[in-house]
């Protein structure tokens, strides 16, 4: 007899883990299944906490370098490389059992096996010995992810070639390091790369990094960026990558016609987007429907073409984040147990973790003029907040956008230090619906970066104090 449940939930991520346990929270009883064999998914074992770990060493290694003596602190630091991956591999380890302890406490059924419809009801595991099983599930959540995506005709074989994943545990700095794709990955691993040594060649297809952030933004952070001597090859494309021995040939060309150039890095990294996974699912035996791209559609309530089968996170459209996968977990858990849970799809935080960091939410200025809204911009730079300057230099600003007519926020834009914890305060203004006008209003503490942020807010109405 096939055990039943109420929720099966496919794939152990922040998506569905987060969803599990809501949904056990709420009554339910859930299933989570993961065939990874430890939870955590993407984000957690190979994506947001090990690049974190290693943003973190990485700037504190560089700042050792270039700032400590400036500051009056005078040490010869050296790089210990296996006792900076066995750190990162540590705090995983811990992370993971963390997510354990969770599922446990709220009585979710774990499952270390992979997934596969059988029919609309019922599920078959395949555990990693090979042995097989099957359940039943009232309701079935698909939360299985996202993969690296690859140039075409181009094997990731992870120490030359390399996906994120690989870029996440070399045995050394590479000498020279070319990053194909200045979006997130692209900027944050290349930055931990160079920040350790590495020649680092970042090449874009597009003329601007981060694309689909605001403009400025993306110019002034690329300045940045070139200025701590990344260096930029823009307006190029990727004619053909392959190993050559124990370092990579990678040719390329300008994008609009020219001479192509030969590159021979140690290691280059393809960062060029990410891919739905649904490998291995039998989605076709069942019917759920995938657009185009091979995202799982869904309608407005996360519900694909099958009224009780759901899929969240990066499986389904929108942007691939840990907490925008999150939010669908809860709202599809919600929804299950008669609750009325939704995604507020405006107010999802993007945040580059390098240094400085870049943070933003809501619409850009490119995306407010193509909509016709007539909107006021308050800028703040944070070469004039005083913590800012003592502590980091004072690079940036925070860029606050408003409507014309009515100052409610539509969107913040920000590069500085510790900007991905503050732009919490602008998703939560933006929540609520408030004005340019309440957030200037709003006392902030004195002496902190988060008084740029008022400061731009005052800057709205042509009235910032310190600028
Ligand atoms: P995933 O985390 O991908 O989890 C899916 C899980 O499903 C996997 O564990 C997989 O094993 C399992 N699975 C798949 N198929 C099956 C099957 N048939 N049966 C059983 N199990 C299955 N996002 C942020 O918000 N902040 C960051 O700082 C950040 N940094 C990142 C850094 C890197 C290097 C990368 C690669 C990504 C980063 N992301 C970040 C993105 C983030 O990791 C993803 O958006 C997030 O993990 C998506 O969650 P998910 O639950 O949809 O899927
Ligand atoms: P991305 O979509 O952020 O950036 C890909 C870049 O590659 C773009 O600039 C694109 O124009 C460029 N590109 C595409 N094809 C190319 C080609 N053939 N040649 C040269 N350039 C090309 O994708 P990335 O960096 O791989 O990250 C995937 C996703 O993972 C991100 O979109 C994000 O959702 C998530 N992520 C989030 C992080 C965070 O929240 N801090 C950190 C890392 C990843």
């Amino acid at each position: 007899m096939a055990q039943v449940f109420d929720l099966a939930v496919i794939g152990g991520g922040p998506g569905g883990y987060v969803a599990a346990i809501r949904a056990a929270q709420l009554g339910l009883k859930v299933a989570c299944i993961d065939k990874r064999g430890r939870y955590g998914g993407t984000c957690l074992n190979v994506g947001c906490i090990p690049s974190k770990a290693l943003l973190h060493t990485s700037e504190l290694f560089h700042a050792s370098q270039h700032e400590f003596a400036h500051l009056g602190i005078n040490v010869k630091p050296s790089l210990n490389i296996d006792q900076m991956m066995g750190h990162k591999t540590q705090k995983v380890d811990e992370l993971t059992k963390g997510i354990d302890f969770l599922l446990k406490k709220n009585k979710v059924t774990p499952f270390a096996a992979a997934a596969r419809f059988v029919d609309e009801h019922h599920l078959e595991l395949t555990a990693d010995d090979g042995s097989t099983s099957t359940i039943e599930a009232k309701n079935i959540l698909i939360a299985t992810g996202s993969a690296p995506a690859p140039l075409p005709d181009v094997a990731f074989d992870e120490e030359v070639i390399v996906s994120s994943t690989g870029a996440l545990s070399l045995s050394s700095v590479p000498q020279k390091m070319v990053v194909v794709g200045a979006g997130y990955i692209g900027l944050e691993l290349g930055s931990v790369w160079q920040r350790l040594g590495s020649d680092v060649t970042v090449v874009e297809f597009l003329d601007r990094v981060t694309p689909g952030m605001d403009g400025e933004i993306s110019k002034q952070f690329q300045k940045v960026l070139a200025k701590q001597g990344m260096k930029f090859s823009m307006a190029t494309k990727v004619i053909s990558v392959a190993r050559e021995g124990d370092k990579a040939k990678v040719v390329v060309q300008p994008r609009d016609g020219g001479e192509e150039q030969i590159l021979k890095p140690d290691v280059v990294l393809i960062s060029i987007g990410r891919i739905p996974y649904t490998e291995g699912l039998g989605l076709e035996t069942v019917g759920v429907a995938c657009d185009e791209k091979g995202r799982i559609k869904t309608n407005g309530h996360l519900v694909t073409n099958i009224p009780h089968i759901y899929a969240i996170g990066d499986v389904i459209d929108g942007p691939m984040l840990a907490h925008k996968a999150e939010e669908e977990g809860v709202a599809v858990a919600e929804q299950l147990a008669g609750q009325s849970g939704h995604v507020n799809y405006n107010v999802i935080p993007g945040v580059v973790y390098t240094s400085p960091e870049v943070a933003t939410v809501g619409r850009t200025e490119e995306q407010l003029k193509a909509d016709n809204v007539d909107y006021k911009v308050g800028k703040f730079p944070f070469a004039a907040n005083s913590r800012a300057k003592i502590n980091h230099g004072g690079e940036g600003f925070v860029k606050i956008l408003a409507d014309a007519k009515t100052d409610e926020i539509l969107g913040v834009h920000m590069m500085g230090p510790d900007v991905g914890t503050m732009i919490g305060e602008l998703a939560l203004a933006m929540e609520f619906g408030a004005s340019a006008e309440d957030v200037a209003r709003t006392c902030h503490a004195h002496p902190t970066l988060s008084e740029a942020i008022k400061e731009a807010a005052l800057a709205v109405d042509a009235r910032a104090i310190h600028a």
